[in-house]
């Protein structure tokens, strides 16, 4: 058993990780004087790991109660909060009971945003069943459901009171997912963790637990440092994004996975910051390099650039007109960076969608 804390003012809260301790939801949950538990989650977590969770709850004495979304990113639609927020209140929830958010960053996201609206927020307990749930959504307090305009929309920020990892969950993941979520943890060695990297280079682990650990350390301290993203701390964690999200939403959601769109943008993160912030171009091969060998994409050849560009040029980051660009000088740093231009984001753009040899000068000796 692992523990890794989330250091708040006011509120810590434990990230526990590790092989077998979903049994154990209920007495914890019980450990956080909550009264009754709602768990949000979907068709295939509920039918792999809903009747453990409630036989917990049941030997805690806890009474629960649950609500299905649908599987993956439909549980963020607008509609389905208000019908979950609206079974909360038909199973008699009130301020002393909690959400327990049973699933990926869809289903926590989606829970995240019910425990914050409920009768003003009530507490919230994730339980993340992906590789990127575990080291990234659960933590970190972001919440959010999608409109026809656009992903992540509307949210609140409502921090968890606690995250319960389950190794063993991982293993009715289906590997592209697991890929996925490697993308968010090789970008945690990128920007804060050169020795992460290093163990990563080695290849993928059988077992994850520990890059798990340190991922999940890693965005503690960042997220303690800077909750509400004000600093330019916070906004680290976006490394790869600027162009992930807009590779992400020109392929069209469902597509790409969030995991494989961000592989791309780190790519051309990496080849912005050799041309921008004067990384070494071998280190830029090596992020390179580490993405492809675990099975991640690093150019999208079939779409389109000025949908991307277009999207790209949208993407809420781009505050009052001026680029904000997160780069890194060598692995293990990163830093946010006002000197990356237009031009320089179309001629990654560019490279990113190259028919083949993408970032070929980066990997050039
Ligand atoms: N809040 C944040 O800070 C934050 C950060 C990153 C991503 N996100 C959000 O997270 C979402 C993506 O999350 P995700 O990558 O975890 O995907 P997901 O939640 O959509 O899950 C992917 C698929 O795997 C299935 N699944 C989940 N766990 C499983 C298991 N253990 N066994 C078998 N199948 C399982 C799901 O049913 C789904 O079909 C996006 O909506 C993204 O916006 C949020
Ligand atoms: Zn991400």
């Amino acid at each position: 058993m692992n523990i890794v804390t989330v250091q708040l003012p006011n509120r810590a809260y434990d990230i526990r990780i590790g092989s077998g301790i979903l049994p154990e939801a209920g007495q914890r949950i019980a450990a956080l004087g909550a009264s009754k538990a709602f768990i949000l989650t979907s068709p295939t977590l509920d039918s792999l790991y809903g009747q453990t969770l409630r036989e917990s709850l049941d030997a805690a004495k806890i009474p629960h109660a649950s609500h299905i979304f649908p599987d993956g990113e439909d549980a963020k639609q607008w509609a389905q909060l208000g019908s979950a927020l609206s079974a909360m209140a038909l199973a008699g929830i009130d301020r002393r009971a909690c959400v327990v958010a049973l699933g990926g960053g869809a289903i926590g996201d989606a829970a995240g945003c019910a425990a914050g609206l409920f009768m003003r927020g009530i507490k919230l307990v994730q339980i993340p069943t992906t590789l990127l749930s575990m080291v990234d959504s659960s933590i970190g307090g972001k919440t959010g459901v999608n409109l026809p305009e656009g992903k992540n929309l509307v949210g609140v920020f409502q921090q968890p009171s606690l995250v319960l990892a389950d190794m063993a969950t991982l293993a009715s993941l289906p590997d592209r997912e697991i890929r996925a979520g490697a993308a968010e943890i090789i970008k945690h060695g990128i920007i804060r963790d050169a020795a992460l990297f290093e163990e990563l280079e080695k290849g993928r682990p059988a077992d994850w637990t520990e890059a798990i650990v340190r991922s999940c350390s890693i965005k503690a301290r960042v997220i303690e440092a800077d909750e509400f993203e004000i600093l330019d701390i916070r906004a680290l964690l976006n490394f790869g994004h600027t162009v992930g999200h807009a590779i992400e939403a020109a392929a069209g959601y469902g597509s790409l996975l969030h995991g494989e769109a961000v592989s791309i943008g780190l790519a051309a993160a990496a080849w912005m910051s050799v041309q921008k912030a004067g990384m070494p171009q071998a280190e830029a091969a090596r992020i390179v390099a580490m993405l492809t060998r675990y099975g991640l994409p690093v150019h999208a050849p079939d779409l389109n650039s000025a949908r991307i560009l277009e999207l790209l040029f949208r993407d809420k980051k781009f505050a009052a007109g001026k680029i904000r660009f997160v780069l890194s000088r060598r692995i293990g740093t990163a830093f946010v960076s006002e000197s990356v231009t237009r031009a320089d984001i179309e001629a990654a753009v560019a490279h990113a969608i190259a028919p083949s040899a993408p970032w070929q000068e980066l990997l050039r000796p």
